[in-house]
């Protein structure tokens, strides 16, 4: 259902690499409710991807960027703001990625260089951006800038590895960055801490479906979607959310809440019975033994 909720709106949204993106669904959204955006990836990605289709389906056009790249970041700003023809009401930093976890090093044997990476794709970018946005004056004022987080950026969760860290600074960065432009311009800066979400960049993460399992039994409204994510963005891009502001707001069904909950814990028992009986079994066979 559409509520005219961006009507006018002008934006950018990085991030969308295949229908499963959470991006891809904010730029449906944004469409229905009556945004004009451009959308934006890296090169490499817009060779591997469907951007084309979505582009064509919300009436954007694409303008390639690295958002690690100052330069890029200059170029499509600027031409964003000319062909949407004015100032920007949002951008979306929905961009992650951290090659340590792609090469399956763990958190106890980095490669420095890869970590560096990690930091300036998964959060330095989010500054850049911003930066970028400030400098040549392209947000109009009340606009909203939002990037994506997760709960590892606050309590440690296996296997998330120094993406936790990059979702800290970025974090960080939406609280620093949100106190200069929201006094100067009253532009919005804030994250969202998104559940898991299968998607290129979460499935990457390592034992992925068992964390999703998890995440889900233990949050009492089950994990929040992709499609819903993009509802709550829509909200912070629209006029109802104008006070809302360097904040790293939980969209998490209620896990970061959660200590235990009775549909965990019955996965968890049922396990312990399995150990249980499986030591009781090799307990007994032991004592077979002795009598035999
Ligand atoms: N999927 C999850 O479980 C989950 C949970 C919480 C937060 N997030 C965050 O949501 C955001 C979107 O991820 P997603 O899950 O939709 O996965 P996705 O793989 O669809 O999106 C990640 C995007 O980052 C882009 N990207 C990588 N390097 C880039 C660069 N240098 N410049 C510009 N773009 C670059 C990729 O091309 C891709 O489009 C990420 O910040 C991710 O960490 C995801």
């Amino acid at each position: 259902m559409s509520y005219n909720l961006l009507k006018g709106k002008r934006g950018i949204i990085f991030g969308a690499l295949n229908d499963k993106s959470i991006a891809w669904k904010v730029a449906e959204k944004a469409h229905e409710e009556g945004a004009t955006f451009v959308l934006t990836n890296t090169p490499v990605a817009l060779r591997l991807g469907e951007l084309d289709e979505l582009a064509e389906k919300t009436g954007s056009i694409v303008i390639p960027a690295d958002a690690t790249n100052v330069k890029d970041l200059e170029k499509l700003i600027s031409e964003a703001m000319n062909v949407l023809g004015g100032k920007l009401d949002f951008v979306l930093h929905s961009i992650g990625m951290s090659p340590n976890v792609r090469k399956g090093k763990t958190y106890d044997d980095l490669d420095y260089d890869y970590l560096q990476k990690t930091l300036d794709i998964s959060a330095i970018s989010f500054h850049k951006v911003i930066q970028v946005c400030r400098k040549l004056d392209a947000m109009n004022e009340w606009g909203s800038i939002v990037a994506y987080s997760y709960v590892a950026a606050q309590r440690t969760l296996y296997g998330y590895n120094d993406m936790a860290d990059a979702k800290a600074l970025l974090e960080s960065i939406a609280r620093s960055f949100g106190y200069i432009y929201g006094r100067e311009k009253h532009v919005r800066i804030n994250t969202i801490s998104q559940s898991p979400t299968m998607t290129t960049a979460g499935g990457g993460i390592m034992g992925f479906d068992g964390l999703m399992d998890f995440s889900d039994r233990m949050s009492p409204l089950g994990n929040a979607t992709a499609e819903e994510c993009a509802d709550y963005t829509i909200a912070l891009f629209s006029d109802l959310t104008r006070k809302v502001t360097m904040q790293n707001l939980l969209h998490d069904g209620g896990f970061s809440s959660m200590g235990m909950s009775a549909r965990a814990m019955a996965i968890y028992n049922k396990s312990l019975e399995i150990e249980y009986t499986d030591i009781e079994n090799r307990a007994k066979k032991g004592k077979e033994k002795k009598h035999e």
